[in-house]
């Protein structure tokens, strides 16, 4: 199965991450890595921080220069992986990842500070660890490290195209100002998504941008934080994937999993339950997806599972609303106490962003394409990409009377 682990301080030398048992001849695109990246990066709203780091990938291993389709890509040196023109592809062995931090050879200021941030993990990271200094637990949970993340599950993008999965995300809310009407099925086109990519809040056609942005000016001019909601929507999943074995196998709960420990996040749904509570007639014959017969094909008009039904996929977009809470570092600070003498005294404001949505909705797809990787690959294995191909069509063409004849 494949696993990711990671390492690495938010304002440390740099940040450290392994992906084990990816099968071996998988494209590695360096490029697309660096775009992910750099997209987690420039969301309006972010601080300063992100104007002194320039996030790229270094690989330093398992991963090989590709000469041809049967594999026979020699070993290289480290220092000849990164050209971003090259061919790459996995070697079958870990793949090591390093983002360096140049807020680190740039700022050698020593964070000290003991009124602790309501909403961070300075109180509670404090109490676990027993620093005298609060600001050493967000050395870990500050999001800087999520840059990893997205590098890994950027990665794998190219893993999951050999099933024909796609990943798609856009902001679906700031404050109080929602992009209808995204989600209604078969919306979120390609085309949809990629105008979502042309703006610096990933907002979709059906939003409006200036007034999501609007949102994100009056937070600042108040010296105050503001949080929102994003959407990741996965394409091309056939039913049947994930297991409902055991309660910590299912599909639902795993990406739950790997969302819901984003920083800031505080809700992950599957689906549109949410909206449906909103509505007159909240009832089983209304909310669920009826089946139908089209052309010999089994179809559904509508999406409100959000792809997951039983913990498994069952063959629509696979549909996960992610809700972030304000950041807890707000400017005007926030009545808290000092932990070093027990007074009451305002937070206090480090460098900061204001809205992180756009940014922890690319963290929440790159985690929901670590942990679709992880299932894919426990349920269908293969030591290289041929393999994993051959397993999954095979698998494809015994199951695929149940849905088309
Ligand atoms: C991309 C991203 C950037 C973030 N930037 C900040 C920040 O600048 N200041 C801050 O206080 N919190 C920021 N957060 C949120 C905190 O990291 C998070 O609230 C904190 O670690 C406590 O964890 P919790 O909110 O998940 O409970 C950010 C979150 C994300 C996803």
């Amino acid at each position: 199965m494949i696993k990711y682990t990671s390492a690495g301080d938010s304002h440390g030398e740099a940040l450290v991450g392994i992906l084990e048992n990816v099968p071996a001849h998988i494209a590695v695109d360096i490029k697309r890595i660096n775009a992910m990246l750099s997209l987690r990066q420039r969301g309006y709203g972010r601080g300063k921080r992100m104007q002194i780091e320039k996030d790229k990938v270094r690989i330093i291993s398992g991963v090989t220069e590709k000469f041809s389709d049967s594999g026979t890509g020699e070993s290289l040196q480290p220092e000849n992986l990164q050209p971003e023109n090259l061919l790459l592809e996995t070697s079958g062995a870990p793949i090591g990842m390093l983002i360096e931090n140049r807020d680190y050879t740039l700022n050698k200021t020593k964070r000290f500070f003991t009124v602790v941030r309501p909403g961070h993990s300075d109180f509670a990271g404090t109490v676990k660890f027993a620093f005298e200094n609060a600001a050493i637990p967000s050395e870990r949970t500050s999001a800087r490290t999520t840059a990893m993340d997205v590098a890994a599950g950027a990665l794998l993008l190219s893993y999951l195209e050999l099933f024909g999965i796609e990943v798609y995300f856009f902001a679906e809310r700031i404050g109080s100002v929602r992009a209808e009407g995204a989600l209604e099925k078969g919306k979120l086109t390609k085309e949809a998504f990629e105008y979502a990519l042309k703006n610096d809040l990933l907002v979709p056609p059906s939003g409006d941008y200036a007034a999501m942005k609007a949102e994100v000016d009056r937070a600042i001019s108040q010296r105050d934080s503001i949080g929102g909601s994003g959407v990741v929507v996965v394409k091309g999943v056939p039913p049947g994937v994930g297991h409902y074995g055991n309660f910590l196998d299912k599909l639902d709960g795993i990406i739950a999993h790997f969302v819901m420990s984003v920083p800031s996040v505080k809700s992950v749904e599957v689906g549109t339950l949410s909206d449906a509570f909103l509505q007159d007639g909240f009832t089983g014959s209304a909310f669920h997806d009826a089946l139908f017969i089209e052309n010999g094909k089994l179809t559904r008009r509508t999406n409100n599972a959000g792809g997951i039904e039983g913990g498994l996929s069952n063959g629509e977009d696979i549909v996960i609303r992610v809700g972030f809470k304000p950041i807890p570092t707000v400017l005007k600070g926030v009545p808290s106490v000092d932990l070093s003498d027990f007074s009451e005294k305002r937070s206090v404001y480090v460098r900061s962003d204001t809205c992180v949505v756009p940014a922890g909705t690319v963290v929440s797809a790159m985690r929901v394409s670590l942990a679709l990787s992880t299932v894919l690959s426990e349920q269908f294995g293969g030591d290289s990409a041929a393999d994993v191909k051959a397993n999954f069509e095979g698998w494809l063409s015994r199951r695929r009377k149940f849905w088309q004849r």
